[in-house]
């Protein structure tokens, strides 16, 4: 799940509770549908052995996520909620984004429960349960990374009183989503919307195209970002306590100064960009 543009409009599942909860049902999927997670797991195991960092990697052994069905909510719950007091909800699909927040600052994140179809599996701009799952969960194993994000959800629901949603909501893209780390080894990736895309996973860190920055908080809530293609920049943290760090001072001043400064577009480089090439 993603925090949206509030413009859109959002309609609740008739089945779904005051939170927008739902069961996920895991009986009901069908055989093609465990055939397509099985296709989409396989592939993207094989290209993030040496391109994910160690975290997530760890994150899908230990929630024992595999290739041979779809995953049981429960039982992945069962392995989050004890290691770092998370869990995973059901909904059925987008949430406005106070519900969205409230979810996160309080340990739950919501996935949605439907996989696309064969023929969407390069490419599916909303949220399906192999975005959500397996590119989502694996990180919420990792203490630092659990907190930043129950943070990130309380965050939104003050950026909501403060009409600074489109700041917040960046922060989000570029590193949640969009997110690379410099490790020893080099960069890696972190961010769900690239490990569990076929193309994106190879194109940010192998391509010679998109920029590689490294992560300033008040330069990414500046910064436009595409929707409908790869990105033409990926901001880079250190380490998760950089981003945990970075992220735990109120963001009140800072929306207030950013008035005053003009956004960026996706592929803008600035003076005071750490540069980075793959490493
Ligand atoms: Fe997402």
């Amino acid at each position: 799940m993603t925090p949206t543009d509030s413009a859109e409009p959002r309609h609740r599942s008739p089945s779904s509770r005051a939170d927008f909860t739902i069961e996920q049902d895991w009986g009901a999927y069908d055989e093609e549908e465990h055939a397509i997670w099985r296709t989409l797991f396989r592939r993207q195991e094989a290209l993030l052995r040496d391109r994910a960092c160690a975290e997530f990697l760890a994150g899908v052994a230990e929630l024992g996520v595999a290739a041979d069905a779809i995953p049981d909510f429960r039982k992945l719950n069962a392995v989050l909620e004890r290691r770092t007091r998370w869990s995973i909800v059901a909904v059925p699909g987008l949430v406005p984004d106070a519900i969205f927040f409230e979810h996160l600052a309080n340990r739950r994140f919501p996935s949605t429960c439907f996989i696309r179809r064969r023929d969407q599996l390069d490419y599916l701009q909303e949220p399906d349960v192999f975005h959500d799952l397996f590119g989502h969960v694996p990180m919420l194993t990792n203490p630092v990374f659990a907190d930043y994000m129950q943070a990130y959800g309380e965050g939104g629901l003050k950026a909501l009183r403060l009409d600074a949603l489109e700041r917040l909501a960046r922060l989000y893209w570029y590193t949640v989503e969009f997110g690379l780390i410099e490790t020893e080894a080099g960069l890696r990736i972190y961010g769900s919307g690239i490990v569990s895309s076929k193309g994106e996973s190879v194109y940010c860190l192998e391509s010679p195209r998109p920029n590689r920055v490294g992560f300033d908080l008040l330069r990414i809530m500046r910064t436009r970002y595409r929707i409908d293609d790869f990105q033409e920049t990926y901001f880079v943290v250190r380490g998760f306590e950089e981003l945990f760090d970075a992220t735990r001072p109120d963001f009140t001043p800072y929306y207030r100064e950013l008035e005053s400064s003009p956004d960026l577009e996706p592929g803008q480089i600035v003076p005071t960009d750490r540069v980075l090439n793959r490493g």
